[in-house]
């Protein structure tokens, strides 16, 4: 009998917990608390970092545990975007199980243990069996790890297999483990399943760390001991601990797939397991489509895939997406258009353009039907899913649909881009093939850059119909294209230093200016006013005018400063701001005839400012109700309050 996937969760857990004293512990959310040098939980060691930094004590006694973290790896230094759906065995979001040692066992044990549960629980055959073994390049941090070494040696064998071609020496990118730039890490134990179905460890030792499928890494096991600083040198940490990381949907496919290690005859996939197959029949349902279980060759010429190759790849983009998503959104962190919300967002938007391979649209949406089939399956171990499970299906739908309304323009405005790019390539190369340039290699970079799609087309597709640029790219791989990419960043970076000029000037204006005046503020009981003009400050397209009464609410703490008029004796001057100076107020005006002394009367444009009050009085209740029902934790991080609407800003 095959192991079910929740099986093997269990039975990992379970292990650690009979065998040595560890306590399970639940999974922390997606995204880490208090860390702003991840996006998301990238490996299950991150919540864990206190313990190992030895800032904080493990609160477990011995101070072991075994947990399965829910891990994302879809931006910063670990991401495996772009690999997912077209092998088997990567995904954006997966499962880690782990166990740990906070100050107290370490390699001997950790690989010990390692070995007990997969060689001789789960039967894998020794000789499939590959462990890696740190061996630095001059420069790199630490020292060979002999004693890494002499522990899987005497394991081996035990199994009356040779250490020589079952061990492989690995260098600081392989083998020395870092969750990003700075942090604990340190040197680490790969286990590497050889899936060929010979399985003859001299020619499989040679697919270790290859990109091969037919030997994949399932389980790491990290031995830290140093903090990786901020200027780039490794401290020795005050003690020793353990971090493994095992892939679970990893461990389910070569268990399932092999039918316990019995049978090699077919090439295992994490998505031919019961992890991914329910969200396949419902895929099938929902299109009418079906799933089948094919892969492209590493590195394929995309624009060469059949239509049953495009297909099974987008079931598993979608089925592989939809879990990040859910995931997410069940954490808290919803799609938006910064940061790691931006990441969701753009893996959203992935999704429903391949959704579109499996006849999906507008009028035929299909991500939130696929949230319950999720639920059903995984809702017991990750209990927030189960509870959150409206919200990620209500966000899943909004999105889609909105990016509905924009995509179907922009993939036929990116067709016509393509044959506008093909043709001119086309032209050109037939000019090149008339009068060749003497360098051929010349030659080939002109003709290479003339098939390139622009920046400007990529800025365009982005800004006008809101397609990420990883979407715009595998559209063109697709193509056997490729993206301008410095000049998108050229053109973004543009952007954004014009929105950050925009939202700056105001501010910085007002800023610029200092002032002792004083502003009397009457606008809580009045309308309009009759006040004295104390300062003018010329700005370039504006003039700020202090005076010694006003009715106008500035603008502050997100909230939009008034608007009306300025009556003098014979002119009714608009006024399109309020800024506060000091304890002055000034009134943002047009270049206009007027001098300190005068006398004018103030309105306020009242319809406007009413629903701003409203919006403000909202917001203090919206931010009241969030801590009745949401948490008392939900803390305000901004506001935004005009007449149209509010925003609120907040963490929980
Ligand atoms: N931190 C290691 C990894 O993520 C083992 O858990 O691979």
């Amino acid at each position: 009998m095959t192991l079910s996937a929740s099986d093997i969760r269990r039975r990992f857990l379970e292990f650690f917990q009979d065998k040595a004293a560890h306590e399970i512990v639940p999974s922390s959310p997606s995204v880490p608390h208090d860390d702003p040098t991840l996006l998301f939980t990238n490996a299950g060691m991150n919540p864990f970092v206190p313990y190992f930094l030895g800032v904080e004590k493990a609160p477990y006694s011995p101070p072991r545990a075994a947990d399965t973290q829910k891990c994302i790896r879809a931006g910063g230094k670990h991401n495996d975007l772009e690999d997912v759906g077209y092998d088997t065995y990567h995904h954006t979001f997966f499962e880690m199980l782990g166990n740990w040692s906070f100050g107290n066992y370490f390699k001997k044990e950790a690989i010990a243990w390692a070995w007990e549960l997969v060689v001789e629980r789960w039967g894998l055959p020794a000789h499939r069996l590959y462990a890696s073994v740190y061996a630095p390049k001059e420069g790199d941090p630490g020292n060979f790890d002999q004693e890494a070494y002499d522990i899987w040696a005497a394991l081996f064998i035990s199994k009356g297999c040779d250490p020589a071609v079952q061990i492989v020496h690995g260098n600081v990118k392989d083998n020395f483990w870092m969750m990003g730039e700075t942090g604990p890490c340190g040197p680490c134990s790969e286990l590497h399943v050889d899936l060929t179905p010979e399985g003859n460890p001299v020619t499989g030792r040679n697919l270790v760390n290859n990109d091969s499928d037919l030997c994949i890494e399932i389980w790491n096991l990290v031995f830290i001991q140093y903090n990786a600083e901020a200027d780039g040198t490794f401290r020795e940490l005050p003690a020793k601990h353990v971090d493994t990381g095992m892939g679970f949907e990893r461990a389910c496919s070569i268990i399932q797939n092999t039918n316990g290690f019995t049978d090699f005859s077919k090439k295992p996939s994490n998505y031919a397991t019961d992890v991914f197959q329910p969200i396949f029949r419902k895929l099938e349902a929902l299109s009418g489509k079906t799933y089948v279980n094919i892969y492209p060759e590493l590195g394929a010429d995309r624009s060469l895939f059949t239509e049953e190759m495009k297909t099974a790849i987008a079931f598993r983009v979608i089925a592989d997406h939809l879990r990040t998503l859910s995931f997410s959104i069940a954490d808290g962190i919803m799609p938006g258009n910064n940061g790691r919300n931006y990441v969701l967002r753009r893996i959203l938007r992935r999704a429903v353009r391949y959704g579109r391979q499996l006849g999906f649209s507008g009028e035929k949406p299909f991500f939130g039907a696929l949230v319950a089939t999720l639920v059903a399956e995984m809702g017991g171990v990750f209990p927030e899913l189960k509870n959150r499970q409206d919200v990620v299906r209500q966000t899943l739908e909004q999105e889609e649909t909105s990016f509905n309304q924009t995509l179907d323009r922009g993939l036929k405005e990116f067709e016509s881009m393509v044959s506008a790019l093909l043709s001119n390539h086309a032209e050109y190369a037939s000019v090149l093939n008339k009068s060749p340039k003497a360098d051929s290699t010349l030659n080939d970079e002109l003709l290479r850059i003339s098939r390139q799609f622009s920046g400007v087309n990529a800025f365009l597709l982005y800004d006008t119909y809101g397609f990420p640029i990883d979407l715009t790219e595998l559209l063109c791989a697709e193509r056997g294209l490729e993206v301008d990419m410095p000049g998108f960043n050229e053109l973004m970076e543009q952007q954004q230093e014009r929105s950050r000029a925009a939202q700056k000037s105001n501010i910085v204006r007002a800023l610029d200016i200092s002032t002792e005046a004083v502003t009397e503020f009457l606008g809580f009981e009045n309308d309009s006013v009759e006040a004295t003009i104390l300062e003018i400050h010329p700005q370039e397209d504006a003039l700020f005018v202090i005076t010694d009464k006003t009715v106008f609410y500035a603008e502050m703490g997100g909230q939009a400063g008034d608007t009306g008029v300025m009556d003098t004796d014979d002119n009714q001057i608009e006024i399109t701001g309020t800024q506060q100076i000091g304890k002055a107020r000034a009134h943002i005006i047009p270049q206009s005839q007027i001098a300190v002394g005068d006398k004018v009367t103030l309105k306020l444009d009242a319809a406007r400012r009413r629903p701003i009050e409203a919006h403000h009085t909202a917001t203090h209740l919206l931010h009241w109700a969030l801590h009745e029902i949401v948490s008392a934790d939900a803390a305000q991080q901004g506001s935004s309050v005009d007449e149209n609407r509010l925003r609120f800003d907040f963490n929980s």
